[in-house]
């Protein structure tokens, strides 16, 4: 019933899907559950998605990597001390994990930054599921994160389609850091995005 991960133990406590922090007409984004294992391992499984990624989102994208996530993200999520930030993507009435959004908070002088990721997959590419659900996700972190007054979009050059989600949700490009990216053995350049609380009132 348990092992290391905890994830045996919260899929006999907890209903599943869990409730949604986020609901629209075809989309949830809502917490992550054990369930989720392997949809989000199938989905996730993309060398074309993985590029665009941190080397901590692998490919191949194992079970035994997808474990690790899931084992991560739901030991935040009994922890009451901490906030969740990271979600699932989901359709299927919350069903089915099709991908994540998750915030990476700044720590020091930039405790009031936090930097926004998302994936999804391929087979849902091009139909406007990722601008959707990341314009309502900054509605939420707005409100549930008061102190946040500046949030962050980082893409590696030649991802246009994430350039565009950006730009598409109001995110303005404030430069580029020139090969600061070293993916899959090539340099890449780092673009930056920015939006303020204000621009979004
Ligand atoms: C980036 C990503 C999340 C976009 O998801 P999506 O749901 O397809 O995005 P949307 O449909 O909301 O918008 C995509 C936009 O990019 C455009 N686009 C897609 N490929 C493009 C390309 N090669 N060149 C230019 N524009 C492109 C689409 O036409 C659309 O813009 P439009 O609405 O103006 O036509 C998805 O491609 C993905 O998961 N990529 C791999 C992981 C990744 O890059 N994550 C982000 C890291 S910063």
């Amino acid at each position: 019933m348990s092992d290391t991960t905890g994830i045996d133990v919260l899929s006999d406590a907890a209903p599943f899907p869990p409730s949604p922090i986020i609901a629209l007409k075809n989309v949830v984004v809502r917490p992550y559950q054990s369930e989720d294992l392997e949809t989000m391992c199938h989905h996730a499984n993309n060398k074309k998605i993985a590029q665009y990624m941190m080397n901590t989102f692998p490919s191949p994208y194992t079970l035994e990597a997808g474990r690790y996530w899931l084992g991560m993200k739901l030991e935040e999520q009994t922890n009451p001390s901490k906030k969740p930030k990271d979600f699932v993507i989901a359709v299927d009435e919350g069903n089915t994990c099709i991908g994540g959004i998750g915030l990476k908070p700044g720590s020091d002088v930039q405790e009031r930054y936090m930097e926004v990721g998302y994936w999804i997959s391929e087979e849902f590419w091009g139909r406007g599921i990722t601008t959707e659900v990341l314009k309502a996700f900054l509605s939420f972190v707005w409100r549930e994160y008061p102190n946040v007054e500046r949030l962050g979009g980082t893409v590696y050059s030649g991802n246009e389609a994430s350039v565009r989600v950006l730009k598409k949700a109001g995110f303005v490009h404030e430069g580029t850091m020139r090969k600061h990216v070293w993916k899959n053995g090539e340099f890449k350049d780092l673009l930056v995005f920015g939006l303020l609380r204000e621009e979004c009132v």
